[in-house]
């Protein structure tokens, strides 16, 4: 299955009940060869009219963290846990991720196969890093039994309505330049606690 494959899968799927509320399914875009995958919550209203992930304002600062990093959207590939935007920006319901990961996201990290996996935000962290709190891991890189960094940091949305937020994205973002450049030591590298220490298939979803 290439991405390309996916995406045609994922802009006719009608496999939950957001499917009947969206204007476009927002496979996520980027290059195919990245390094680093970046993963959001879902769609909001401008991603459902143009079919294109983190579009709008929270987009633009996402724009600014990469390029305070030298890199910008073709470096990297954007995407979200669900493909299709729930309806009032209510959040994605359990069978909504369940589902929709299992078909969509999981395969996109399998074509990736990203060095570094990305959250921005708190649900999508909860995926991967069961049982943490986004306070206390943001800008941490952990790394896994399979060898790739998982960082999560607080969605770009939150520094536009608290501007001290801005900084602390800004600072976090500096880890992934770190990470590139192999600037960070094991010794640096943070170990996530036992329990959550699990293979990935073993991470239950929320
Ligand atoms: N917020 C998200 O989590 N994803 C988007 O694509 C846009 C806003």
């Amino acid at each position: 299955m290439t991405l390309d494959e996916l995406a045609i899968q994922i802009r006719k799927c009608t496999l939950c009940e957001l499917a009947q509320g969206r204007t476009h399914a927002v496979p996520g875009e980027g290059n195919p060869q990245a390094e680093i995958m970046f993963i959001g919550e879902g769609p909001g209203a401008n991603e459902d009219k143009q079919g294109i992930p983190f579009c709008g304002a929270s987009g633009k600062f996402l724009d600014e963290l990469l390029k305070s990093i030298n890199l910008n959207r073709s470096d990297v590939f954007i995407t979200n846990v669900v493909k299709c935007r729930p309806p009032e920006n209510r959040d994605p319901l359990p069978q909504e991720i369940d589902i929709c990961t299992k078909h969509y996201l999981f395969n996109q990290i399998e074509v990736i196969n990203p060095k570094i996996i990305c959250f921005l935000g708190r649900y999508s962290m909860g995926l991967f890093m069961k049982d943490m709190k986004i306070s206390q891991v943001h800008g941490k890189a952990f790394r896994r039994k399979d060898g790739r960094y998982y960082i999560a940091f607080y969605h770009p949305a939150v520094a536009l309505y608290n501007g001290s937020m801005r900084q602390v994205l800004l600072n976090d973002f500096k880890v992934l330049d770190k990470i590139l450049k192999g600037k960070i030591k094991d010794d640096e590298k943070e170990t996530p606690p036992k329990s959550d220490d699990t293979p990935l298939e073993m991470v239950s979803l929320f």
